[in-house]
């Protein structure tokens, strides 16, 4: 195996980003850093703050003032496992109506460098490979149709209980995606150098399978 210390897994919603960054995290010894955990738990502080998202400064005010840990794979929000509660479709559409905001983007990436230090990390979001950490060493482009991305996520909610639709959920997707890509500041991009894997027709062991291969064989 290379010496690898970073590997970026961006990509859109429901690419598969989260569960190939964990299980490549648990094959290889890596620690996983899930990014947009951190933008859904400072739109569910928003939420519960009941402040404007639209507006910036307020938005920011939640940002600076709140507590986020990353722990054994659960999230904390001042001390409160939220682990789940950020996971919800409302969770997803708060965290990307905030991650528009150029410091509280510039917040988390403090955060995640901080928690990166010293270690060798799997990070998947939107931005990991270009603006976070874009000295990686390996980044991946995971993609995938929408509708295949979106049948996913409803097929996953689905069997966590939620009563959802699957026009909602593809109209969410597709939602996402248009306001990841468009922002100003550190948009949804292919970053320079990226493998990209397309995953429509692929299942998670083919994924980590590919991956894998370039962890261990790639100059
Ligand atoms: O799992 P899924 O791809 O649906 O969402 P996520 O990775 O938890 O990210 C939720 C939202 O946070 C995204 O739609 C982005 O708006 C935002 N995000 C971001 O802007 N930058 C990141 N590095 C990670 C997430």
């Amino acid at each position: 195996m290379r010496d690898i210390k970073i590997i970026t897994i961006d990509g859109p919603a429901g690419a598969g980003k989260s569960s190939i960054a964990r299980e490549i995290a648990k094959r290889f010894g890596f620690t996983h850093l899930d990014s947009g955990a951190i933008y859904r738990t400072i739109g569910i502080a928003c939420k519960k703050a009941g402040i404007n998202l639209e507006n910036e400064k307020e938005v920011l005010e939640v940002a600076n003032k709140i507590k986020i840990e990353l722990k054994d794979g659960k999230v904390f929000l001042n001390g409160n496992n939220v682990t789940e509660e950020i996971r919800t479709p409302e969770g997803g559409m708060l965290a990307s109506k905030v991650a528009q905001f150029k410091e509280v983007r510039e917040i988390v990436v403090k955060i995640l460098r901080e928690l990166a230090k010293g270690k060798k990390i799997v990070i998947d979001g939107r931005d990991a490979g270009t603006y976070i950490f874009p000295e990686a060493d390996l980044k991946i482009y995971l993609t995938a149709s929408p509708e295949e991305r979106a049948r996913r996520r409803y097929k996953e909610l689905l069997e966590k209980g939620f009563n959802v639709s699957f026009n909602e959920i593809l109209k969410e997707v597709i939602e996402r995606d248009e306001r990841d890509k468009n922002r100003k500041f550190a948009p949804l991009v292919i970053p320079d150098g990226a493998v990209i894997i397309d995953t429509t027709e692929k299942n998670l062991e083919e994924v980590l399978l590919k991956i894998s291969e370039l962890i261990n064989f790639r100059n």
